[in-house]
């Protein structure tokens, strides 16, 4: 059985590079196909409290003969529970929901700037870690400008942010400055949300000649630019699929094919003032 990469994040913690992703499945769904996806190979599942579907993947790993310390399990803090004292809570209610001790990564899911209790959700974080209650920490949709001000409040980077990323929306200058901060980015809606990005005719020529799905192509562009990716699947074939992108290459020429079809077109919320839950 194939397995995926493992990329070093900066607190010496190793990550594999793909993971399934679970965001819009009910919990039954989400139970499915992460039992499906452990099945064929992944070791790394990324869930939320928003999802309401915690429960699920936590049975699926219970359920699953892979080892618990096999698998790296993600989730994040909802909006509404931002602030010092409410993520801990948040926290322990994620645990009890997964039926598990602890999380491999347990990220801050929005900035909400205009709640502006991003800075104590992150010192939060920064104590579970502290305590051993958390493997790593980290952050999603977070601009310069939110990752500047908690690392200077702490004085802790986040492992990774996971943001939107996907061959139509590439986020060159915040993948740039994650970078230069030795900040893993890890992609969302990494397909596009399975939309139109699927039948671009670029992508449909690359894949034709590499013998492959277009999603497959796209995935391994993710891989080959260095991202960690999760993409979403609740059929049990493309979950497969979608785990059967170790074998082949693009090459510079399909890289630099796939970076001038980028439109620049954001698929979810603007971080900057998605407030959803405050
Ligand atoms: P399905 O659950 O029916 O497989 P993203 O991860 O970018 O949010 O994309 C998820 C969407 O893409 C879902 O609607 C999913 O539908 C679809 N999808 C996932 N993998 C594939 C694939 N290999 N081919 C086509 N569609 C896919």
């Amino acid at each position: 059985m194939s397995h995926a990469p493992l990329i070093t994040l900066n607190d010496g913690v190793q990550i594999p590079q793909l993971g399934l992703g679970v965001w819009q499945l009910s919990d039954e769904q989400a139970f499915a196909s992460s039992a499906a996806a452990l099945a064929a190979g992944y070791r790394h599942i990324d869930t939320a409290m928003i999802y309401g579907n915690e429960a699920g993947v936590g049975r699926a790993i219970a359920e699953s003969d892979v080892p618990r310390d096999e698998i790296f399990v993600t989730t994040k803090l909802w909006n509404a529970d931002q602030g010092f004292d409410s993520t801990l809570r948040a926290y322990d209610a994620s645990l009890k929901l997964m039926g598990l001790e602890k999380v491999d990564l347990y990220l801050i899911h929005w900035p909400l700037p205009s709640k502006n209790a991003y800075p104590s959700s992150w010192r939060a974080l920064v104590q579970l870690q502290k305590q051993g209650r958390v493997g790593s920490i980290g952050v999603c949709n977070f601009n310069a400008e939110h990752l500047e001000r908690i690392i200077g409040d702490t004085g802790v980077k986040p492992a990774l942010n996971q943001i939107e990323i996907h061959p139509d929306f590439v986020q060159h200058d915040l993948v740039e400055f994650c970078q230069s901060q030795g900040i893993h980015t890890e992609s969302w809606s990494p397909l596009g949300q399975g939309g139109e990005l699927l039948n671009q005719l670029t992508l449909k020529g690359i894949a034709a000649h590499h013998g492959r799905t277009v999603a497959q192509v796209i995935l391994r562009w993710h891989l080959q630019t260095g991202h960690i990716v999760i993409p979403r699947s609740s059929n049990p074939g493309r979950i497969v699929q979608n785990f059967a992108v170790f074998d082949f290459e693009l090459s510079a020429e399909d890289m630099a094919a796939i970076a001038a079809i980028e439109q620049g077109k954001r698929l979810g919320p603007d971080p900057a003032t998605f407030n959803l839950g405050a």
